[in-house]
């Protein structure tokens, strides 16, 4: 494949290291990246594969899936900048713009243009990222170029665009949600004699393990709540006193209210 990432920032930069990490599987030709100060990228600039350019048109011009990972207020300029460059038989245009649907995007670049919209999260850094994706009809012929990218760097789901505000909700503000959970149960190990670094790692960890446990088995979170809660034990104990205090009726509340916010701004 050949691929640009115009508007290397925060993710961009995620994006463009996940490829060149896994650039054997996604059989990466070559890799434009571009902003309009290039200096921050540099370190890249030896690599293989890698071209770095503050001409947007250029890197359009000799790729064919252009990942556009600039802000939501910079997108509408950026699609007018290299609408003359795309090329419906050649190019995929893959947008991350938050909150920016298919059809802002095919009204700047025509409904011809196969356009995939892609949600990942931070943890695209890591390699685990879980990304949503939905396509207008052109960009579904091609969704697999986005599946093979977006696979590379963690799990994807294809969605109905419909779903994208809530699938922001749950994945990309999502991460924040799980963060706070995490420094819950930290905080509560350390009042429960740990030092807040043991605190935090037997936090992370277990959040981890209970994750890979549901992943591996494929098993329901009730079936591995079972396994660990012994009756009048001090899991069940545990477990009842939150769900008095409301922990799984303010998840839920606090998912709906992120929710309607998205979809008033
Ligand atoms: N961060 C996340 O977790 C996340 C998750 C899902 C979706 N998103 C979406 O991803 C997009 C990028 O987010 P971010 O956090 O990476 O933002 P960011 O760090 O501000 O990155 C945007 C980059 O675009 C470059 N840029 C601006 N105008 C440009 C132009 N005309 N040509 C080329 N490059 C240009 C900027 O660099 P220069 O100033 O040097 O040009 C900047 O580095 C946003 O639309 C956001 O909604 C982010």
């Amino acid at each position: 494949m050949k691929i640009a990432i115009i508007g290397v920032g925060n993710l961009g930069y995620s994006i463009a290291i996940g490829i060149l990490d896994r650039k054997k599987e996604i059989e990466l030709k070559s890799l434009f990246l571009t902003k309009r100060n290039i200096t921050s990228l540099e370190n890249l600039d030896k690599l293989s594969a890698v071209k770095l350019t503050t001409d947007n048109k250029r890197a359009v011009k000799y790729s064919d899936v252009i990942i556009v990972a600039v802000l939501p207020s910079q997108l509408k300029k950026v699609l007018e900048e290299i609408k003359e460059e795309i090329n419906p038989k050649k190019h995929t245009v893959i947008s991350v713009a938050t909150g920016r649907k298919i059809k802002d995007i095919e009204k700047a670049l025509g409904t011809d243009i196969p356009i995939i919209r892609a949600m990942p999260n931070t943890a695209i850094s890591v390699g685990e990222s879980m990304t949503c994706l939905s396509a207008n009809k052109n960009g579904n012929k091609s969704i697999d170029k986005a599946k093979v990218i977006f696979n590379a760097l963690g799990q994807t789901l294809c969605i109905d665009e419909k779903h994208m505000q809530a699938a922001t909700v749950i994945c990309a503000s999502g991460i924040a949600f799980w963060m706070r959970l995490i420094r819950a149960t930290t905080q509560g190990a350390v009042q429960l004699g740990f030092h807040s670094e043991e605190a935090q790692q037997l936090s992370m960890q277990t959040c981890l393990g209970a994750a890979k446990l549901l992943i591996d088995s494929q098993s329901h979170p009730e079936q591995e709540i079972d396994k660990v809660t012994t009756p009048s034990g001090c899991t069940i104990e545990g477990l009842n006193e939150m769900e008095h205090n409301g922990l799984s009726s303010s998840l839920i509340q606090g998912l709906v209210a992120s929710y309607q916010k998205i979809n008033e701004i």
